[in-house]
């Protein structure tokens, strides 16, 4: 990797919308179709923040899970940043997202963590408390985004890229 590449990992539980996430962020495209993520998947993306170098985000999605198992903790090995997802619609996967957090912090305690609750869209169904979010922000930057219609990805990986730079 050049010195301006850093390794990002995608985590949250099954069916979240990481890969989706991904298409979204790196292709522009979005598909209603549930393809579960075997092992992982490698994407990059370069992001042009105002007044630095261009920094390229290496985003690996890794599979789903509530727990991390023994091969996902070897993906993240060496990974700069870490983007926690959520599905709105289940409050059970804000608790596997915390769950996934905590349990990185073993192999990665220096690294950049933001949460991205996902299916924004979906708000009629939405199960996770604004006061839940609230209280959330006041550890890690939480956004509220959706790979259909692109809400709040890009902001996000920015984010990220942000943190990475400073
Ligand atoms: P695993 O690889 O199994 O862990 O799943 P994942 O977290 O990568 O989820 P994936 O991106 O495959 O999306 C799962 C399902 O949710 C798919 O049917 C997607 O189309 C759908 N989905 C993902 N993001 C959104 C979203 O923002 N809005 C809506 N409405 N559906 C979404
Ligand atoms: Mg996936």
């Amino acid at each position: 990797m050049s010195a301006h590449a850093y390794k990002v990992c995608m985590l949250g539980d099954f069916g979240v919308g990481k890969s989706s996430l991904v298409a979204r962020y790196v292709r522009g495209t979005f598909s209603d179709r549930y393809l579960t993520t075997v092992g992982v998947t490698v994407d990059s993306k370069e992001i042009a923040l105002p007044g630095r170098d261009t920094l390229t985000l290496v985003l690996w999605d890794i599979a789903g899970g509530s727990m991390l198992d023994a091969p996902s903790t070897s993906y993240l090995r060496g990974a700069s940043a870490l983007v926690l997802v959520a599905d709105g619609t289940r409050e059970t996967s804000l608790s596997s997202a915390l769950t996934l957090l905590m349990q990185s912090r073993d192999t990665l305690p220096d690294a950049i963590a933001v949460l991205a609750v996902n299916k924004l869209d979906l708000g009629e169904r939405w199960e996770v408390a604004a006061t839940t979010l609230a209280e959330l922000r006041r550890s890690l930057p939480v956004f509220e985004t959706s790979a259909l219609s692109g809400g709040g990805v890009d902001d996000a990986f920015a984010e990220v890229a942000r943190r990475l730079a400073s």
